[in-house]
């Protein structure tokens, strides 16, 4: 076994597979409108494909596997490849960070492949807004598979929301309450340069102690200590067991504790999220390649790994890729 650690002596033990760019829904922060430059089908790896790199990940030290997209559910075989990478020896968690749209559908037979949990983007509660946000009207549809989800005891449920300001700032405290009455873990998240319109802009967006502020106005909060490499900081609400979490990967960057390495929908190994270059495994699987191959693969991609995502400092570089095209 190769233990994939970076120069910062980091180890690497979360792999987030992409399962495709296409998505449900055109959140504004993830993708523009139209004209999305999607992915070739001839690029998209196999289910075999995807199976073979996670194998050699998991051989070499990543213990947790989660699927992502654009949004993983849209892609025919999710609930095969979750029963093939669950099926693996030495088998990981495998979790999905998904729009909630098919799980009405599918949430059981995640279940029964073995999916342990899911993480559901809601960014509001208000029909309009969502449509404004999302671009499309579907939130009874969401509300519906976040209950699918609960139901088939994929828990526990996390919520994630974007903080956006002028959008749904004001709805930190309704959405907390949604959570915690139904026993969700409510997660709101700083917004990061990731859109597909290169908008972003580090004064208008809405921060961890503004989240928090608006929070403590309404609960007690009490934080939980034993974070380890997860990116949210949690806080019990009015003593627990819930709790809320906020994600400030702007204003505190978790960058020093990061354990995951990003595999895109068409086969390129990324070191973060932020990254500029790409390790391409497709070309590796299809042209013949070794599993030594993949796993040298993995430790190329891992030694470009920079310190921390840099945004905000003097050559930051937005990604090209949209983060649906990333894969969150
Ligand atoms: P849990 O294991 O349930 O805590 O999942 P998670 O919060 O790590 O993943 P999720 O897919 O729910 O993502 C929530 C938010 O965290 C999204 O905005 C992601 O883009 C962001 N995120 C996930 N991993 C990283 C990371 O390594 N770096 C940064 N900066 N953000 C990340
Ligand atoms: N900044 C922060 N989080 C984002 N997400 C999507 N785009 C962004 C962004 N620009 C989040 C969504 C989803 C998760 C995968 O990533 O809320 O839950
Ligand atoms: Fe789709 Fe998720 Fe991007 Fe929204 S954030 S457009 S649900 S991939």
């Amino acid at each position: 076994m190769t233990a994939l650690v970076d120069r910062f002596n980091r180890p690497h033990h979360d792999l987030r597979i992409s399962l495709t760019d296409r998505c449900s829904l055109r959140c504004t922060y993830c993708m523009p409108a139209d004209g999305v430059p999607w992915l070739a089908r001839s690029t998209m790896l196999s289910t075999d494909e995807i199976i073979r790199v996670a194998r050699v990940g998991v051989e070499n030290g990543i213990t947790e596997i989660r699927l992502t997209g654009g949004e993983p559910l849209l892609r025919v075989d999710v609930v095969d490849i979750v029963r093939r990478l669950t099926a693996l020896p030495n088998a990981p968690e495998v979790s999905i960070t998904t729009n909630a749209l098919r799980l009405p559908a599918l949430a059981a037979p995640l279940k029964d492949a073995g999916l342990s949990r899911v993480n559901i983007s809601l960014d509001t509660l208000d029909r309009a807004r969502f449509m404004e946000l999302t671009r499309r009207d579907r939130l009874v549809e969401t509300l519906a598979g976040i209950a699918a989800a609960d139901a088939a005891g994929l828990r526990p449920v996390k919520i994630n929301a974007v903080a956006m300001r002028g959008v749904n700032d004001d709805e930190v405290v309704a959405l907390t309450r949604f959570a915690v009455d139904r026993g969700y873990q409510m997660r709101f998240i700083e917004q990061m340069p990731l859109d597909g319109g290169h908008t972003w802009d580090r004064v208008q967006m809405v921060t961890q102690a503004e989240i928090l502020e608006r929070l403590a106005g309404e609960f007690t909060l009490t934080e939980v200590e034993g974070r380890g490499a997860a990116p949210a900081e949690l806080w019990y609400v009015d003593g627990g067991p819930q709790t809320v979490g906020v994600i400030a990967s702007v204003t505190a960057p978790f960058c020093g504790a990061c354990d995951r390495l990003r595999l895109t929908a068409d086969g390129q190994l990324r070191a973060c999220l932020f990254s500029e270059a790409e390790v391409d495994t497709r070309q590796i699987l299809r042209e013949g390649g070794t599993d030594a191959d993949l796993v040298d693969a993995y430790l190329r991609c891992l030694a470009g790994k920079k310190a921390g995502h840099g945004i905000g400092e003097p050559g930051f570089h937005q990604p090209d890729r949209p983060m649906s095209a990333i894969g969150g």
